[in-house]
């Protein structure tokens, strides 16, 4: 059976404070305190896993280990089922802009450029099916761990639409919809998103 958390502190293994705000808001219903890693100092390891599993992992585990608490820590990104389900843990380095293609940054159109030219290569009746991940990991300083998997299926339009969200929100149409996500309210989002899917399993497990 799976261990559940305890009364005490979890730590939030990301230095990202929307994410934190966001995390300590689904979990304060069930007196879960959170606290960011970032607070406390630590440290950020490389995401040197292949899947979104092993990087939500390696961070739960580097924050409890480095704390002595409970840490959870999350990983997600987009696979396009065509692109033998690329971009995938290198989801955020897409949108990484070259030297020579500007500022250092983020560009997220040019990253949903990059898929869309490569799902063009592949001809008009490409298989245009994609899938949000977002994976939840749990680790104790003992070395138990718990992970949760959430996903979203839909499908990659061309070209953007919506000014909401973030990411490539404006390329994705969630299954049942005819609207990307950057063109519902992040309420509407949220109850369908890889993200809650993931939040519901723990939620279940840990809470239920
Ligand atoms: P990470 O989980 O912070 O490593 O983020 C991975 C990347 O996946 C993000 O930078 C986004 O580009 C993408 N991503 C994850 N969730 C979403 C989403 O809900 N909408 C759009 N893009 C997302």
């Amino acid at each position: 059976m799976t261990r559940r958390l305890g009364s005490g502190a979890l730590v939030i293994a990301t230095h990202n404070p929307g994410k934190l705000k966001e995390i300590a808001a689904l979990l304060e219903p069930y007196g879960v305190k959170c606290i960011s890693a970032g607070s406390l100092g630590l440290p950020e390891p490389a995401e040197t896993g292949t899947t979104f599993a092993q990087n939500a992992l390696l961070k739960a585990r580097a924050a409890a280990e480095a704390s002595g608490l409970a840490a959870l820590a999350d990983d997600s990104g987009l696979s396009v089922a065509a692109l033998d389900g690329r971009p995938g843990v290198y989801t955020a380095d897409w949108a990484e802009r070259q030297w020579f293609e500007g500022p250092p940054g983020r560009d997220w159109y040019m990253a949903m450029g990059k898929v869309e030219g490569m799902l063009a290569e592949k001809g008009a009746n490409v298989d245009r099916a994609a899938a949000f991940h977002c994976v939840l990991a749990l680790a104790w300083p003992d070395g138990e761990h718990a992970i949760y998997e959430g996903r979203c299926d839909g499908s990659l339009t061309w070209p953007p639409r919506g000014t909401m969200g973030f990411g490539y929100d404006p390329v994705f149409v969630p299954v049942g919809s005819t609207l990307t996500f950057a063109e519902i309210s992040p309420e509407q989002k949220h109850a369908i998103s890889h993200r809650a899917d993931a939040f519901a399993r723990l939620v279940a497990e840990q809470f239920g």
